[in-house]
């Protein structure tokens, strides 16, 4: 999703010279495979978006996958940039990186200052371990070989390219289904698991591609002026959060679902809040532009054009 959209962004900024692959054409665990694409390609900029992404069922049936595909993905991209003269690269996080019980809204210093979420433990530590990887590598190597590799950690994206997936998808991506489905079938009520009252923060993926270009083309001095050698990452979110009451009531609206949203509360609510400080990234001179109206509206018309579900 998110790197299908930094090559749009880029396109419509007239690059031609954009290197890609697909999980299918290179598997990036397999370091004599990245070595080979690196000597080969010898790209001048790298943006690091692929991961072994899942929710909570598949974070917790496979741990050691999470955990081993993800270290080792970032350690051969990394590792091999930097040995092919690569300048900039740019991380993509998570915000799954903070504590479990960091204060609200998330910012960039709550990192390493207490437990995570033990679900999604083995994914956070691999991207803990991805900026901290960075931050050596500029340690290292910023003054010698002019090395500055930055990090960005998302909140929840949606858009474009998402996975429908019927039991692994996101918060979004299950609504929209959840509701194409109830208007196909005009079903009177959809039920949605929990009371609706826990807040979450969303951004449309398009943005989420907007920000990370702009942070990888920030100046130095400027990128400087916000982070710190041994705390470099920088947050990228919408600025505020909703209920899932309010999303469910906008991803009905985007879907033209027209019958009653009702609420289970004997299913777990998860965490009451979860939102990050974007101060950062605004001080630096950036915010989203696409509303999560229009957002969800683009979503849907996308799916629809693309069939990715029954229609
Ligand atoms: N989506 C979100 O809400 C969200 C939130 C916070 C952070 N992020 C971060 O943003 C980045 C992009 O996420 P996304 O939502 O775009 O996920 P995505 O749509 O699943 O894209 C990740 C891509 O990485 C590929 N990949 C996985 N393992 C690979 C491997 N060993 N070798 C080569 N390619 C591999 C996947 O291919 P397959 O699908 O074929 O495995 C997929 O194409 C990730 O770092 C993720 O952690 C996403």
């Amino acid at each position: 999703m998110v790197g299908s959209a930094i090559v749009r962004n880029l396109q419509s900024q007239a690059f031609t010279n954009i290197v890609t692959r697909t999980h299918a054409e290179m598997d990036l665990t397999d370091q004599a495979a990245v070595k080979a694409f690196f000597e080969k390609e010898k790209p001048d900029q790298v943006y690091l978006a692929a991961a072994k992404v899942g929710g909570i069922h598949a974070n917790n049936t496979f741990p050691a996958e999470f955990i081993y595909d993800n270290l080792m993905v970032q350690n051969n991209v990394i590792h091999q940039a930097f040995l092919n003269g690569v300048q900039k690269l740019l991380f993509l996080g998570s915000s799954c990186i903070y504590p479990k019980l960091a204060a609200q809204p998330m910012s960039e210093d709550a990192l390493l200052t207490g437990k995570l979420e033990p679900t999604n433990e083995p994914y956070a530590v691999a991207k803990i371990a991805g900026i901290k990887m960075c931050e050596s590598y500029n340690r290292q190597y910023g003054a010698s070989h002019g090395v500055d590799y930055r990090s960005v950690m998302p909140t929840n994206l949606y858009g474009p390219g998402d996975n429908y997936h019927p039991e692994n998808s996101h918060v979004i991506p299950a609504l929209i289904r959840k509701f194409h489905e109830a208007k196909v079938a005009n079903a009177p009520e959809v039920i949605i698991w929990g009371t609706g009252t826990p807040k979450r923060e969303f951004l449309y993926v398009d943005d989420m591609a907007a920000a990370s270009v702009f942070v990888m083309d920030l100046d130095k001095a400027t990128y400087d002026s916000q982070t710190q050698p041994m705390q470099s990452h920088i947050n990228v979110g919408f600025g505020s959060d909703v209920t899932i009451a309010e999303l469910a009531a906008a991803v009905a609206n985007a879907t033209g679902y027209q019958g009653k949203i009702g609420f289970d509360p004997s299913k777990p609510d998860g965490a009451p809040r979860k939102w990050m400080s974007s101060n950062k990234l605004n001080m630096l001179g950036w915010v989203p532009r696409v509303s999560m109206e229009l957002g969800l509206q683009n979503t849907y018309h996308e799916i629809l054009e693309q069939k990715f579900m029954t229609q």
